[in-house]
C-alpha cells in the first residue's frame, strides 16, 4: 500500500468512528498532513476537552496522552504506538520525586507537564514551557522543586526572585542545544530571528532572541515581519512551520535534533490503531484525581 492509499484508508476509518487525530508538532510531515489539530503539549492536551468525538488518537508521547485523559477521562484517547515516550519524563519517578522532597520539605513542588500521571500525583502544581514563569511567579512558596528538567528549572531562575530547586532531568535532545550553536547561526543568518525552546541549554535561551514553546514558535513565525528564521528545537517542527509560512525561511538551527519518541509513531501504527482500536490509554481513578489537582492549579493561576 502507498502512503497516499494508507492515509485514505486512516481518514476513512476516522469519518467511519467520527474520530479526532491529534498530531504535536513534532510529528512525521506524513502524520501532519492529516491530523485535526497540530499543537504544542497542553494546547493538545485542552483540546480534547471540547472535542464531541468520543475516539481521539493522540499522535505525541505518553505523557500529553495521559493529560488528555486526565483532563477528559471519560472520553478514548489511543496513543498510536505505546512505545513512543519521553526520556525526560522517564527520568523522575514516584520513589527519586519523593526522595528529593524529603531533602527540601518546606518547598512547592512545580512539574513540569513533561511528567508522567503518576509523578504528577506528588505534585503541588503543573507548568507548560509556554506558563512556567508566570506560574512560578504565583506560587506563594518562595522555595520551589522543579521537576524534572534542570534547563528550564535554570530558565524561570532568571525569572523570578524564589528559589528554583532543579531536579537534575533535561531533554537529550534540547540539552544538544548550546550557544556556539546560536553563534554559528548569527554569523550564517545574519538577519535572521533565532527562536529557542527552554529545555535547551541556559546558555543557548540567553543568547537566542526569543525563548518560546513550540506553540510560540508557531505563533511568532505566522506574525513576525521578519523573513529567515532560526529554529532552535526539535527538527519536526521545522516542516510545519515552512507549509505554514511558504513566504518565509525556516531554518533549523542544527542537524541531529531528533526526538526518538515523537519519531516512534508511524503512519502504520496510526492505522493499526484506529482499526483495531488499540492501546487505548487507561488510568486508575485514583491516579486521575490526584494528578489533576496539580493541573487545576495551573488552569486556575493561568
Ligand atoms: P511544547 O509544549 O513546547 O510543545 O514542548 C513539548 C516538548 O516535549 C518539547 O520537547
Ligand atoms: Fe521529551 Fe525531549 Fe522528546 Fe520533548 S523532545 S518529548 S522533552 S524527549
Amino acid at each position: 500500500m502507498t502512503l497516499v492509499d494508507k492515509q485514505k484508508k486512516i481518514l476513512n476509518l476516522k469519518n467511519k468512528l467520527n474520530a479526532i487525530i491529534l498530531a504535536h508538532n513534532y510529528q512525521l510531515p506524513e502524520i501532519q498532513d492529516i491530523a485535526d489539530f497540530l499543537g504544542d503539549s497542553l494546547e493538545l492536551s485542552r483540546k480534547v476537552e471540547n472535542l464531541k468525538s468520543e475516539h481521539i488518537f493522540f499522535c505525541g508521547v505518553q505523557f500529553m496522552a495521559e493529560t488528555a485523559k486526565i483532563l477528559s477521562p471519560n472520553k478514548h484517547i489511543y496513543l498510536p504506538n505505546p512505545r513512543a515516550g519521553c526520556e525526560m519524563a522517564d527520568m523522575v519517578d514516584i520513589k527519586s520525586l519523593k526522595e528529593f522532597k524529603q531533602k527540601h520539605h518546606d518547598a512547592s513542588v512545580l512539574c513540569y507537564v513533561n511528567t508522567t500521571a503518576e509523578t504528577k500525583t506528588e505534585c503541588d502544581f503543573c507548568c507548560t514551557s509556554a506558563n512556567a514563569v508566570s506560574i512560578a511567579n504565583k506560587i506563594e512558596n518562595s522555595r520551589i522543586i522543579f521537576v524534572p528538567d534542570k534547563n528550564l528549572a535554570a530558565y524561570v531562575r532568571t525569572k523570578t526572585e524564589k528559589e528554583i530547586i532543579p531536579f537534575p532531568g533535561f531533554c537529550y535532545v534540547h540539552n544538544f542545544i548550546t550557544k556556539y550553536d546560536i553563534k554559528n547561526a548569527r554569523e550564517l543568518y545574519p538577519d535572521a530571528a533565532i527562536i529557542i525552546h527552554p529545555e535547551s541549554t541556559l546558555e543557548a535561551s540567553l543568547a537566542a532572541d526569543h525563548v518560546l514553546s513550540t506553540g510560540g514558535m508557531v505563533r511568532f513565525a505566522k506574525e513576525t515581519d521578519i523573513k529567515s528564521i532560526v529554529i532552535g528545537t526539535e527538527e519536526g517542527i521545522v516542516y510545519r512551520l515552512q507549509k505554514e509560512n511558504p513566504d518565509k525561511h525556516i531554518i533549523p538551527l542544527k542537524a541531529g535534533l531528533i526526538c526518538k519518541g515523537m519519531k516512534t509513531i508511524t503512519i502504520d501504527d496510526l492505522l493499526k490503531s484506529m482499526t483495531h482500536l488499540q492501546y487505548e490509554i487507561t488510568l486508575p481513578d485514583d491516579i486521575i484525581h490526584r494528578a489533576y489537582n496539580p493541573i487545576k492549579r495551573m488552569l486556575e493561576l493561568s
